[in-house]
């Protein structure tokens, strides 16, 4: 193992420190059969013939160290590490710790590694802290001035939201906020045409908008805003595009380069089953004139410890007019001071794992569940019990519905909503969460609800989909009862 010379001055990542073998990797896909069992789920037909395999990966709980007597169904909140990844970040912490490493560098050769899968350069990925880490890390490296105006919803999570009220009493941009629809009857247009109207509304008051952000998938409801169309919309106006990704990495199998978005902050430890403090966050560092022919916004780095006027001889603010990178803007964001590279390289593991089973896979199969989940809503409850849409272009692993059929009113409180999500942990074994959704009133108002928020994730089957749904039914046939 190569050991550190704790220079960290040096930006093409020469000094990084060297991982562990891969032989928990390996070991993993041992474990899962990989190859052979999921030839099974390739193809056009993935989704149905990978949400339909009964016990994909109960066949491979050996994979991961769940607590068998409970049924996790809150990735949307945390993810869980596979055993390999475990053993592999607990041989790498020894050895840190064994041989006194330190981590400093810019992780050159563990960002060059993953950052294939997300459909980037090296240089336009960084192994953020989390979402809310790379959230800020976007939003705060924006050089902006009072009048500029951000579009966002009014869906935003306080990882997207805080950094932007920040910006707003520092910097004193203006905030504009689309009340997103909810339920089952929207299409992906409707959300170009309220961004545009939000566009024009902003414009007409004077304001100089200059980015869009929102999240994709919603945290609330689950709702996949169609991140391709948002970004030609802010090409189409000149803006920076800005996405709070947090549920897309491990997720969804998106190329970023070919999105075009500016900046994508995500989590590691979520559905990519890395360890906590861990994030991907993409940064468009070059030009590719088919996907976003826009300038790259100005930006300057907020919390680095490798930040010069020029890079290589580069001055900062020359940034690539073409499809070549003039400097490693990745570089200088992820190397700041000394970072905890067991955990980084851990995210790493993490990635290879999705990447051997294919992202496009992983994808069919969660999305193939939380899909039955929905056809299975829709036909207990009825369509109005649903948050999120199904339309295709718009789902993803996260479901969100009322549960409460006798009552449906009882999905706007929140203590009794509180009391289904724990009754269902303490007598169904079951873990989910609520959200605080606001839900239009008009195009003007909302009001809060409180759905319960479902995550469809690798370790389940349609008998855990199917359980799911018989337990919230009978729970709340229990609780119409007064039981
Ligand atoms: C949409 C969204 N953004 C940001 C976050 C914050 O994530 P993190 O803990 O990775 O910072 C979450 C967490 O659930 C989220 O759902």
């Amino acid at each position: 193992m190569r050991k550190n010379n704790g220079d960290h001055s040096d930006r093409n990542g020469q000094d990084e420190p060297d991982l562990p073998n891969d032989y928990a990797r390996r070991r993993f896909m041992q474990m899962i059969g990989a190859g052979a069992s999921l030839a099974a789920f390739g193809g056009a037909s993935g989704t149905l013939h990978a949400a339909n395999s009964i016990g994909f990966w109960r066949r491979t709980s050996n994979a991961f160290v769940l607590d068998p007597r409970k049924t996790f169904m809150n990735i949307g909140t945390a993810g869980s590490m596979p055993r390999a990844v475990l053993q592999f970040f607990d041989k790498a912490n020894k050895e840190q710790a064994r041989d006194s490493l330190n981590g400093y560098g810019n992780f050159a050769s563990l960002r060059s590694r993953i950052a294939p899968g997300f459909g980037v350069d090296p240089d336009e990925l960084v192994v953020s802290y989390n979402t809310s880490d790379g959230m800020c890390h976007a939003i705060l490296g924006i050089p902006w001035q009072p009048g500029d105006c951000v579009i966002t919803t009014n869906h935003e999570h306080p990882g997207g939201n805080v950094p932007l009220q920040i910006a707003v009493d520092r910097y004193g941009i203006a905030v504009r906020r689309v009340l997103l629809p909810t339920g089952n009857n929207q299409s992906p247009e409707d959300y170009v045409a309220l961004f545009e109207e939000a566009i024009a509304n902003a414009q007409a008051e004077g304001l100089n908008v200059r980015a869009m952000m929102w999240s994709s998938p919603t945290f609330v409801t689950g709702t996949m805003l169609p991140i391709r169309r948002l970004v030609d919309v802010a090409i189409q106006h000149g803006l920076i595009s800005i996405c709070d990704g947090a549920h897309l990495p491990g997720m969804m199998a998106y190329d970023y380069a070919q999105l075009g978005v500016d900046f994508m902050a995500g989590a590691g430890h979520k559905w990519q089953c890395g360890p906590g403090s861990t994030g991907i966050l993409i940064i468009r560092n070059k030009v590719r004139d088919e996907y976003n022919p826009l300038p790259l916004p100005a930006y300057f780095p907020v919390v680095t410890s490798s930040y010069s006027p020029t890079i290589g001889g580069v001055p900062w603010t020359n940034r690539a007019t073409g499809p070549v990178a003039t400097f490693d803007i990745a570089a200088v964001i992820q190397s700041c001071g000394s970072k905890h590279s067991p955990m980084l390289n851990a995210l790493g593991e993490a990635c290879d794992m999705w990447d051997e089973i294919g992202r496009s896979t992983i994808q069919d199969y969660v999305l193939g569940l939380a899909n039955e989940l929905k056809r299975q809503i829709i036909s207990r409850w009825g369509e109005a019990a649903l948050y999120s849409p199904d339309h295709p272009e718009l789902a993803s692993a996260l479901t969100s519905f009322n549960p409460f059929f006798h009552d449906p009113e009882l999905i706007k409180n929140s203590t009794a909503v509180g009391e289904f999500v724990s009754r269902l942990n303490n007598e169904y074994d079951i873990i989910i969460r609520n959200t605080r959704t606001p839900v239009r009133t008009s195009p003007t108002t909302t009001e809060d609800v409180f759905p319960l928020r479902v995550s469809t994730h690798l370790w389940h089957d349609m008998r855990d989909v199917d359980r799911l749904v018989d337990a919230c039914w009978d729970l709340a046939t229990r609780i119409s009862q007064g039981a």
